[in-house]
């Protein structure tokens, strides 16, 4: 008998049809607690995911409110599974103790004697130089350095942002690599634009999101079908 992925077992347990659907990744269109309860938690599968972390954030450039981001988030649906979260310094008295600690920093990089970098900040994110990301396993305490503000940014030059908090593809690439092996489930159940999804597929792994702002669902299924597979 096959031996099922658990891609393949988590799709055949949920029991309404995905906005998307290819060989390696699904989206549904839905609130992620409907979802993530039908999927069994297992070596194989880890949630990577950017929650609303109850901030109430609002892009000066992008003044699209984030769902759910008007309370504070509460994590507990989430613990069952293996996890990597961003922004838990906001909601770190409701993460058990242990884990570990990485940082994105999106800063430009200071070059001294460059005109442009004058004492003191290079670049002012709106919402921060840096982002908290709390795994729930043990793994290295390290620092991705990654170039993030406006149009200014490492990766994905000149391609338009669909998401106000849209996170790029190589830095969930690069959480997935240390969340789970090849061949394995990545749950994003707070999708946005689709980027955790995007990595997961490029990097062999298989992926289940789900995003309830019927706002971001026409454009992520866009970018899915046109992102590098
Ligand atoms: C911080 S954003 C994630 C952005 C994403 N990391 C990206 O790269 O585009 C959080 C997303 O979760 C969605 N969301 C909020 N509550 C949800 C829920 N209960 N179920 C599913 N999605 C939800 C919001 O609409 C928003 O798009």
């Amino acid at each position: 008998m096959a031996v099922q992925t658990p891609f393949k077992r988590a799709l055949g347990a949920i029991p309404f049809k995905p906005v998307y659907c290819d060989a390696r990744v699904a989206l549904y269109h839905a609130d992620c607690l409907d979802v993530l309860g039908r999927i069994s938690p297992g070596p194989l599968t880890a949630i990577v995911s950017d929650p609303p972390y109850g901030i109430n954030y609002v892009r000066s450039d992008n003044p699209v409110k984030i769902l759910g981001d008007d309370r504070p988030f509460d994590p507990s649906h989430l613990l069952r599974f293996r996890c990597v979260l961003f922004g838990a310094t906001h909601y770190c008295q409701r993460i058990p103790p242990g884990g570990s600690w990485m940082v994105w920093d999106k800063r430009c990089p200071h070059v001294p004697g460059k005109a442009s970098c004058k004492p003191g900040p290079c670049h002012a994110n709106d919402n921060g130089d840096y982002e908290d990301i709390w795994a729930s396993f043990h793994t290295h305490r390290t620092v991705f350095r990654h170039l993030w503000n406006g149009f200014c940014r490492a990766s994905e030059k000149g391609v338009k942002r669909i998401h106000p908090t849209q996170k790029p593809v190589l830095l969930m690439g690069w959480l997935i690599e240390r969340a789970v092996p090849v061949g394995g489930l990545v749950i994003d159940p707070y999708a946005g634009s689709c980027s955790t999804m995007i990595a997961a597929r490029l990097s062999g792994r298989y992926a289940i999101g789900v995003e309830a702002d019927p706002r971001h669902i026409a454009p992520a299924i866009a970018r899915l079908r046109n992102a590098p597979a």
